[in-house]
């Protein structure tokens, strides 16, 4: 791999300075020296200490939990950048929170994912590269280039190493997901179930019926969050009961929170990958049955292309 003749600058938020790391480490580029604090009534504090002036600069920050910190500092570093002159500046955004409030679901509710595009196109970024939005729409929420990297990169060999010869079903827990799981059940040419799915409010949710053949067979579900755990869960209790011999789960966004790690490991489910798009608490990483797959090589590769003005649909 050849770095660019442009000088292209990493700079991580404090998010998810692993993933930071091991991006930076694929592109073989130190991360940008940056102090990026908070003052004693929790204001943010940003100091670039790199001259960027006139570079191409890829800001790293998931806004995972806690979203709204996470937020304001990836606003504040990119305000600081484009007052240091960076020539463009890409937030890198691994994880997209606030993507699931991305429509009205009720009289005087807001469309927090178009708010907090404006904010972001607002504090100065040129374009975005995130993964796996919660809908894809999303992308035309900001009126600057968006790249939406697609999971199967990272899902389809592992699948295909741990599940060879065996007859797999791809499954979408809910009907918004079928997009995802009918391009991973092409790739690893399987069939194709859909759970429909009712949630009656916010944070619990109901499995109503399986459509599709899954007697029989290993289930395979595939998810852009996992959050509560409450949709994967049940929807792993419906396929046992219509004969599945086994139910595993694929997420790319560990969202994980409250019980959510316990009541997985309690659940009918025999595994579960996420990635690495959100920091992995201890409780996560002591998981019996939550492994993770990064996906900093895919980031990386990303980000080189952009920095290098060539394609990235080759990589799909
Ligand atoms: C919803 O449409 C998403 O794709 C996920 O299925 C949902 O966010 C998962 O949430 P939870 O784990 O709390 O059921």
């Amino acid at each position: 791999m050849t770095l660019p003749n442009t000088p292209m600058k990493i700079i991580a938020g404090n998010s998810n300075r692993p993933l930071a790391e091991a991006i930076s480490s694929y592109l073989g580029l130190p991360l940008a020296q940056a102090a990026i604090k908070r003052f004693s009534d929790m204001e943010v504090f940003v100091e670039i200490q790199e001259n960027v002036r006139g570079q191409d600069v890829f800001v790293i920050q998931s806004t995972s939990y806690p979203a709204n910190d996470n937020m304001l500092e990836l606003l504040i570093i990119i305000d600081a950048l484009r007052r240091g002159s960076a020539r463009r500046i890409t937030a890198v955004i691994p994880y997209f929170g606030y993507a699931r409030q991305d429509r009205k679901t009720g009289g005087r509710t807001p469309i927090s994912a178009k708010l907090v595009a404006n904010l972001i196109t607002t504090a100065g970024v040129d374009r975005v590269l995130t993964m796996e939005l919660h809908a894809g729409q999303i992308q035309g929420f900001f009126d600057i280039p968006v790249d939406n990297l697609n999971i199967s990169p990272v899902f389809v060999p592992d699948i295909q190493k741990k599940f060879a010869g065996q007859e797999l079903v791809m499954i979408s827990p809910d009907v918004g997901g079928v997009l995802r799981a009918r391009a991973l059940a092409k790739h690893l040419n399987a069939d194709l179930a859909i759970i429909d799915k009712r949630r009656e409010k916010a944070g619990v949710s109901e499995v109503m019926n399986v459509i599709g053949e899954v007697d029989g067979k290993v289930c395979i579900m595939v998810d852009d969050i996992v959050d509560s755990g409450g949709t994967l869960c049940n929807a792993a209790i419906a396929l046992k009961e219509q004969g599945a011999r086994a139910v595993h789960a694929y997420v790319v966004h560990g969202v994980l929170s409250g019980g959510a790690v316990a009541r997985i490991a309690a659940s009918q489910m025999e595994s579960m990958v996420i990635t690495d798009s959100i920091a992995a608490t201890e409780t996560v990483r002591m998981s019996p049955n939550i492994t993770q797959l990064s996906i900093a090589p895919l980031m990386g590769e990303a980000m080189l292309r952009i920095s290098e003005e060539r394609s990235i649909s080759e990589l799909f």
